[in-house]
């Protein structure tokens, strides 16, 4: 049956995140399959959905991240001869080999997020001495909601649970940011993805029932109180299905046109760039693209502020208009949506959603909209109907909760 045939009558797709007793129960007994014996432990990361603050990290920025309740589950056990395996529910190619071969380079695919974080761990002076793992995961998968960062956290708090690790404790906010620091570096130099942190630090970092305020510029945090529910509003999260990539290029060129420009302008980075002079710093920039993405970068970081003013002054229902303005500026400056992110977003505003845009890096992906208690079935539907009129492929999607952050699960 065509795709577009086959979503006439069935109800939207709902993608459903695993009790942690299901996540256990699933890592060790794959664990228990492959290697013939049990694991330490089973520990978790989780998937990530931004609020707003979109290709800002690392431009100094700031982001607001929430952790999903969807998570990835590593059942871990620790070895002392140097040796790494590693197998994925998701993944038909498993990895073996020796931590001490592992370099820049080296390793390509899904088990580089996993080794690269062992690497940038031992670089950082940890103990880490080879060990088994099993994956499994409900984190949507290439769905922009950071499934990268859940399977580096999931192994980054795994590794932590040393009994000779060196400080800061992993139990310590500073510990947290250390770990985050060490899965970025596995993403930059060993998977070779040039992203900025913000997934890191929201998987690592973030706390249940809060939003986690990212201050890209020093890495300091703030946790703030994001109940939804008591002001009558849910996230609904659209996985729009379409590919979602950042080792392919198109970030990276983002963030080198970024960089070049914060040079041209003599800041550090495009943060410094106070949003009363940013028609002061375009006039200095020659190039209609490079101006494009300043503006997006400087007025995304400025949409931050106003929504966590809204946010703390307990008018979440007035932050539609940024949501909507974020993507806007995603589309027209940043170029980043694509087809399928802008016919979600429109559907779910037709259909009554207070704002709505993309999430996290774009080109495909996911987009979020804010709406009423009660309205997901309708504007999933609404969405769904959009997609298929315009021949696009089934999006799937998911209600997001503000969850808490990696750790052990057993
Ligand atoms: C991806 C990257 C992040 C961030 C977002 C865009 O998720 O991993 O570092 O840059 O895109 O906000």
């Amino acid at each position: 049956m065509p795709k577009t045939d086959q979503h006439l009558s069935a109800a939207p797709e709902r993608l459903d995140a695993w009790s942690n007793a299901d996540g256990v129960a699933r890592a060790s007994t794959a664990f228990a399959e492959a290697y013939g014996q049990q694991p330490d432990g089973v520990w978790f990361a989780p998937g990530r959905v931004n609020v707003i603050g979109e290709h800002t990290d690392y431009n100094g920025g700031l982001a607001l991240p929430i952790a999903l309740p969807h998570r990835t589950f590593a059942a871990f056990r620790r070895r002392d001869d140097g040796r790494v395996r590693l197998i994925s529910g998701r993944e038909s190619t498993p990895w073996e080999g020796l931590l001490a071969d592992v370099a820049p380079g080296s390793v390509t695919g899904w088990s580089s997020y996993v080794l690269g974080v062992a690497w940038a761990l031992g670089q950082a002076g940890q103990p880490v001495t080879g060990f088994d793992v099993a994956i499994e995961s409900c984190v949507p998968y290439g769905a922009g909601l950071s499934s990268s960062a859940a399977l580096e956290g999931s192994v980054a708090v795994a590794l932590a649970e040393h009994p000779d690790w060196v400080a800061p404790s992993p139990g310590s906010d500073e510990g947290r940011a250390a770990l985050a620091a060490a899965c970025v570096r596995a993403e930059n130099e060993i998977a070779g993805a040039s992203t900025g942190g913000m997934d890191q630090a929201a998987s690592l970092r973030c706390r249940e029932g809060h939003a986690l305020l990212l201050d890209c510029r020093d890495g300091s945090i703030d946790h703030l109180p994001f109940d939804l529910a008591a002001a009558g509003l849910e996230l609904l999260v659209i996985d729009t299905r379409a590919p979602h990539a950042l080792v392919d290029g198109q970030y990276a060129q983002r963030r080198a046109t970024c960089e070049a420009a914060a040079a041209t302008l003599g800041v550090a980075t495009l943060r410094e760039i106070d949003p009363s002079l940013l028609d002061e710093a375009l006039a200095r920039l020659d190039d209609d693209v490079a101006r494009a993405r300043v503006r997006h970068v400087v007025t995304e970081i400025d949409r931050v502020r106003g929504f966590v003013d809204l946010l703390s002054a307990g008018k979440v229902r007035e932050v539609g208009p940024l949501m909507n303005a974020s993507h806007d500026s995603l589309r027209d400056d940043y170029e980043v949506t694509g087809t399928e992110l802008d016919v979600a977003v429109d559907a779910a505003r037709s259909a009554g959603a207070l704002g709505a845009r993309m999430t996290g890096g774009g080109f495909g992906g996911s987009a979020i909209a804010l709406i009423e208690v009660g309205e997901a079935d309708q504007v999933s539907s609404a969405v769904e109907r959009a997609f298929r009129e315009a021949g696009l492929g089934r999006p799937a999607f998911l209600v997001a909760t503000a969850a808490g952050p990696a750790g052990r699960a057993d």
